[in-house]
């Protein structure tokens, strides 16, 4: 796996899913699955869409006690997806066990990530309401060293902390990050955002692009014009 654009597929159902993947159809784009999707749907939609040959980043961020977690992960190591995670607040023995129930498929085991702070969270909102009173960048980058520790393969983080996961935790640690936006459009929820060439710039391994390519006037314009900014290749 290299560089990618992963597609956030948070429609309310298959149909819309269906639908929207059909405007990439021939593009083979990575995508995301997330809880609106999996709630809605359940498991059958990611076999589906597995048997369609999607490469999928399964986000359900689970945070629970370890015990909890492994055998959740265990029922998700069945579905044979390609990248999952968990919070990193859930501490390093929650993901050791995550790890170690995702393992037990009898498939390759699916990347594992952990969410740092969500992209939707300010540094005063973090020192407001979680009094957690470091700087957003050193905070990441130190639950990306506890995720590494514990086995993991990345972290989930905005593009701006991208550099110092890295620094931390070294190349090969992989840094996924949603908080993508072009320029010019609403940034939404969202607080640490980029655009893709700027992810790209800060070494991002994958950008998480969601509304900006969901919400297009031509979704797949949207998205091979991400692609060529994030990857620098025009033609795929
Ligand atoms: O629409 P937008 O591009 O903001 O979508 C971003 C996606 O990435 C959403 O599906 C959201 O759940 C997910 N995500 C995030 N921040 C995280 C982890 C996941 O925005 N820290």
């Amino acid at each position: 796996m290299g560089k990618d654009v992963i597609v956030a597929c948070d429609f309310s159902g298959r149909k819309e899913t269906l639908e929207f993947l059909g405007e990439l159809e021939g593009l083979n784009p990575f995508i995301k699955i997330g809880m609106e999707l999996f709630y809605r749907e359940g498991p059958q939609m990611v076999r589906e869409l597995k048997e369609k040959g999607y490469r999928i980043f399964l986000d359900l961020k689970l945070h629970d006690i370890p015990n909890t977690v492994e055998k959740a992960m265990t029922a998700l190591a069945s579905l044979n997806v390609d990248m999952c995670n968990v919070h990193a607040a859930g501490g390093r023995t929650m993901m050791e066990a995550a790890l170690r129930g995702l393992g037990s498929g009898v498939g390759k085991r699916p990347l594992l990530i952990a969410v740092t702070q969500l992209t939707s969270t300010s540094q005063e909102q973090m020192e407001r309401e979680l009094l957690i009173e470091r700087p957003m960048k050193e905070v990441v980058a130190s639950y990306g060293r506890n995720a590494l520790k514990a086995g993991l393969d990345g972290v989930v983080c905005s593009p701006l902390e991208a550099p110092g996961v890295h620094e931390m935790c070294g190349k090969g640690f992989l840094t996924v990050t949603p908080g993508v936006r072009f320029a010019g459009d609403s940034k939404g929820d969202q607080k640490r955002v980029t655009d893709p060439a700027g992810a790209a710039a800060l070494g991002s391994d994958y950008i998480v692009v969601g509304r900006s390519i969901t919400g297009a006037s031509h979704p797949r314009k949207a998205y091979e014009r991400c692609i060529a900014d994030f990857t620098g290749l025009k033609d795929r």
